[in-house]
């Protein structure tokens, strides 16, 4: 399969692109929502919005292409419950998270993030300390944040992220994860598996005393 990445910094996808609110993508839109960032296919979201029908179901993907026949799917399927929208993810979503009831972001998912290798090109890495801290905002005390990766400098530079910003705790004794704790794997987690290669994974939530990007003495620090 050819793969067909994107500059997600190029001055087209830097573009403002604002995404709808809860109340005009879903019929009951104060349901408990799943954010899945970079969802691509979105067959993993296709799949947990019918075991999670308690939970609104949000994917955010750079690439349409891959919006449209995932939210084709969604139509055939009849799930009311998931949406999957095209949007720069680094653009669009922190004005958006901003605008969400407190409390009502209760899972993010961030799976297997583009590599992009090259050191000049880390800057195009999606998981950026803007992004970041608007989760850890949205986010509060029960939420939580799921990572995953196959690429160990991946997820160094998640984890040096999710420390710098100062506002997440491990929920995951600060060891990782063994195992998945959601009950789908992901396109890209099934083909690691398959080829009998390790998937990183870790598991944070808000940092209870992390009082936000505007406390005058700055978010304490603490380490993942
Ligand atoms: C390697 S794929 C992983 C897809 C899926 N999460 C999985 O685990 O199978 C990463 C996806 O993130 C998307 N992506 C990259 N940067 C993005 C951004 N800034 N906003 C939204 N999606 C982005 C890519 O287009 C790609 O589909």
């Amino acid at each position: 399969m050819v793969r067909q990445h994107v500059n997600p910094l190029s001055r087209f996808f830097q573009q403002p692109h604002p995404l709808p609110p809860l109340q005009e993508l879903f019929p009951r839109p104060e349901r408990p929502l799943h954010l899945d960032i970079g969802c691509a296919r979105g067959r993993f979201l296709l799949a947990m919005a019918p075991l999670h029908p308690e939970r609104l179901h949000l994917g955010l993907e750079i690439r349409r292409s891959l919006v449209a026949l995932a939210e084709a799917d969604r139509e055939r399927l009849e799930l009311d419950n998931l949406r999957l929208l095209f949007a720069n993810a680094n653009v669009s979503l922190p004005p958006w998270l901003a605008t969400l009831p407190t409390g009502q972001l209760e899972l993010v998912t961030i799976q297997f993030p583009d590599p992009w290798f090259k050191a000049r090109h880390h800057k195009r890495r999606m998981v950026q300390p803007e992004l970041l801290q608007a989760l850890a905002t949205a986010l509060d005390g029960r939420g939580e944040l799921l990572l995953q990766s196959d690429v160990p400098m991946v997820m160094e530079h998640m984890l040096e992220g999710v420390a710098a910003s100062g506002a997440f705790e491990p929920a995951d004794g600060g060891t990782g994860l063994v195992e998945n704790p959601l009950p789908v794997r992901t396109e890209r987690e099934r083909h690691v598996l398959q080829q009998g290669l390790p998937v990183y994974r870790r598991l944070f939530r808000r940092g209870r005393t992390w009082q936000g990007l505007h406390n005058p003495s700055g978010p304490p620090v603490s380490a993942p």
